[in-house]
């Protein structure tokens, strides 16, 4: 498996899957979530609600993930996954470390071989770079998993400077 970090914008990507920063609701939101339903386009709502109405009543679990369409967007399907919010009382990383290894799993169920992600949880959620870096690059060079290709996608230098001196890349 190659994996890299590399600045830039996850709704640009083509790749085969591209991994949503979502909610529980998954009907949307700001940040990677706003990006993708907004480049996507109504389609990814539309299945994203077929999931509420069918599997995810209750919406999608903390560490799960699914895939849906991935509408106008390069890539061909949106896995979407709900990370923890940080939390300095509580040690939520297994949480996040689910996040990538259960996006990793939907995308061997899918046949894609090539999966960008952003760096969940440490928008609007709050979780601390250095951390996340650490567990999202280790759940993910430790995968048990048929992707050839994983590229983080993040959106400013300091952040990919973090998750590239995790991965041990120049
Ligand atoms: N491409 C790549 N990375 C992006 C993009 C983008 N278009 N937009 C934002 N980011 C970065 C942020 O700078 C942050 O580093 O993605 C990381 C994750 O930030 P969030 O999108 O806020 O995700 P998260 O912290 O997991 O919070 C999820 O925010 O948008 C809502 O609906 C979402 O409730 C959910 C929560």
């Amino acid at each position: 498996m190659r994996i890299a970090a590399e600045r830039g914008d996850i709704t640009e990507q083509h790749v085969d899957a591209v991994v949503n920063a979502a909610n529980s609701t998954l009907l949307g939101g700001g940040g990677v979530d706003g990006a993708i339903h907004r480049s996507g386009g109504r389609e990814i709502l539309d299945s994203c609600r077929e999931l509420r109405a069918g599997d995810y009543p209750d919406g999608l679990p903390v560490g799960a993930a699914v895939a849906t369409t991935a509408g106008r967007l390069p890539a061909h399907w949106v896995i979407h996954t709900v990370g923890p919010v940080y939390s300095s009382a509580e040690d939520r990383s297994n949480s996040l470390a689910s996040c990538h290894g259960e996006a990793l799993r939907v995308a061997d169920s899918l046949g894609a071989r090539s999966v960008a992600f952003p760096a969940i949880s440490t928008g609007v959620y709050g979780y601390p770079v250095e951390e996340a870096a650490e567990i999202a690059v280790r759940t993910v060079r430790t995968a048990d998993s048929a992707v050839e290709t994983v590229r983080f996608v993040l959106f400013d230098e300091r952040t990919r400077e973090l998750f590239a001196a995790e991965i041990g890349q120049d």
